[in-house]
């Protein structure tokens, strides 16, 4: 609740801000302009409601924003929250002239200060330093903004394709308005040659009275105080927490790399890691949303707090294991061992809604491999400027192929290509996705090798098999090397079986599981029957000289052909 009560006050801020900066950016037009767009959206937030919602809105962040820091167990921070934070307390100190000196003055004081004609004449005639104020506050307010609606949005799957829009809106709105502000301030200075014009402007808006405006000058005095005061206090009463908990004894949090970090109670283990300097992902700066924090943790029960029903939300969301944390949200009690899952330059797609399957879990999927053939003749011919060249071409049309059918590619291993297919899909779907792409690869494959025609003395050929089957899936590896991959007895025969290519000078050798499983009937394709080794059963192979004369499954025929496998 407190997120959401910090993101909805924030957004109303933002609102009004985005208003405000539309309303200077007309003084690119003129001063008029700029007045005649404030009456209609000074209608909103000067209305009772208006001003319920947006000094509501302030009093709301100031108040969690001082309540985030007094949580906060550590100030080590990376870069953008550290200037998230500094430009966000520093904005009531700026503002609280502006805000005294407008709308109180003209709510109590009986001023009309009228705006764009007169606030421009204050600050860029009468007082050029609280002018030069007011633009500062200005671009520390929108860089505390932005910096907070990345922290947000960059966590949305659909962020990266509004991308450059969300910049330009960043960019260009506070650049407008800037430059609106300055010309609306030109236009004023010019006017304010006149005193014809200056005795009108004073008697249209009358300021408060000197006695009035000395109450004012002081109340900014102590208004600013009180924000300072407010900031000293939880900062101070933070140290005095510290000194009473390190009293009450340290827990130890270790990590894989044999680094213990000694904290005290209330410390969470993303802060642990922080103030060791332990690189550890932290996507959305601590705020329980991102996931990339997460972490496996061990050691006794009573040291964990179990978790809060947003954290177990997230968690599930990734599809993490009972044992999986999230390292910004966990404040151990006692000894514990914590393993982070993801590198330090996790990204905002590694906290994406997950399939549970990456834990590991046993699936029934379609394997497909490929393999150069001749490849290590043709290497030994070509430059390695040359060869990585066409390796390169020819991993990019495999992997296109690949991921046109609807399969993910598990690896590239020297000139050979394993792929994964049915993941998500089934293991029919996988199948008939396995056999499209065998048949798009032989295509591309004819296609490569016109365009090269020129650089390869002979024409590149590939040898593909296709088995399906039982496999341990889920993600494997270390460090940044960890993917999505298979492995077991399927995943071993899918490779022999890509290895007969060879016995029978073909293309393509698929196991009749997968047209069966696929729905597709093979025609008169020949038919043999293998051992492989350490299987007790022969295996029933069929073979295709190429690739793209696979017959493609005629429309509700894989529907029919699936019933009959089942039965
Ligand atoms: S840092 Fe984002 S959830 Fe922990």
């Amino acid at each position: 609740m407190i997120r959401q009560l910090r993101l909805a006050s924030g957004l109303v801020m933002l609102a009004y801000v985005t208003t405000h900066f539309v309303n200077h950016s007309l003084g690119l037009i003129s001063v008029q302009a700029m007045d005649s767009a404030l009456v209609r959206i000074y209608q909103y937030w000067a209305s009772p409601l208006g001003g319920v919602l947006l000094y509501g809105a302030f009093a709301i962040h100031y108040s969690l924003a001082l309540w985030a820091l007094w949580l906060r167990r550590s100030l080590k921070m990376p870069a953008a929250e550290a200037t998230q934070l500094v430009l966000g307390f520093s904005i009531p100190f700026f503002l609280t002239d502006h805000v005294l000196q407008t709308r109180v003055a003209d709510t109590f004081y009986g001023a009309d200060v009228g705006y764009y004609a007169n606030v421009p004449h204050t600050y860029f005639v009468d007082n050029p330093l609280r002018g030069f104020l007011q633009l500062v506050v200005l671009v520390v307010a929108w860089v505390h903004a932005m910096i907070g609606l990345w922290f947000w949005l960059r966590l949305k799957p659909w962020y990266r394709r509004w991308q450059p829009i969300l910049y330009a809106f960043a960019l260009l709105l506070p650049t407008f308005a800037v430059l609106g502000f300055f010309e609306g301030g030109r236009q004023v200075m010019a006017l304010s040659e006149d005193p014809a014009w200056v005795a009108q402007l004073a008697q249209d808006h009358p300021r408060a009275a000197p006695a009035d405006a000395a109450i004012l000058d002081q109340m900014v005095v102590w208004v600013r105080y009180a924000f300072v005061a407010a900031l000293l206090a939880v900062l101070a009463a933070r140290l005095a927490r510290w000194r009473w908990e390190r009293r009450r004894g340290v827990i130890r949090v270790s990590y894989p790399s044999g680094r213990v970090v000694q904290i005290v109670r209330g410390v969470s283990v993303l802060e642990a890691s922080r103030m060791a300097g332990i690189p550890h992902a932290s996507v959305c700066g601590g705020r329980g949303r991102c996931s990339t924090c997460r972490i496996r943790v061990e050691g006794a029960k009573e040291a964990l707090v179990p978790p809060a029903p947003e954290e177990v939300k997230v968690l599930r969301r990734v599809g993490a294991a009972p044992d999986v944390r999230l390292a910004c949200q966990l404040r151990p009690h006692a000894d514990l061992r914590v393993t982070p899952l993801l590198p330090a330059t996790a990204q905002a797609s590694d906290g994406f809604r997950r399939p549970g399957y990456l834990h590991g879990a046993e699936r029934e999927i379609a394997i497909l491999f490929g393999d150069l053939r001749s490849f290590t003749q043709l290497s030994e011919k070509k430059l390695p400027y040359d060869l990585v060249f066409l390796l390169n071409r020819y991993f990019a049309e495999t992997g296109h192929a690949v991921e046109a059918a609807g399969g993910r590619i598990d690896k590239f291993i020297g000139d050979g290509v394993m792929a994964l297919f049915g993941l998500d899909s089934g293991v029919e779907a996988g199948c008939r996705e396995a056999l499209a792409a065998a048949r798009d690869m032989s295509e591309r494959m004819e296609s490569l090798n016109h365009a090269l025609i020129h650089d390869v003395s002979e024409p590149l050929r590939i040898g593909i098999g296709i088995h399906t089957g039982p496999a341990i899936v889920g993600e494997m590896g270390y460090g940044s090397a960890v993917s999505v991959t298979a492995v077991g007895d399927a995943v071993n025969t899918a490779s022999r079986i890509e290895g007969l290519t060879k016995t029978y000078g073909c293309e393509l050798v698929i196991s009749e599981a997968v047209a069966l499983r696929a729905g597709i009937d093979l025609g008169d394709a020949p038919r043999h029957e293998i051992e492989i080794r350490g299987r007790v059963e022969r295996l029933v192979v069929r073979t295709f000289a190429r690739a793209r004369d696979l017959p493609v499954p005629p429309r509700g025929a894989a529907k029919k052909m699936e019933r009959a496998a089942a039965v």
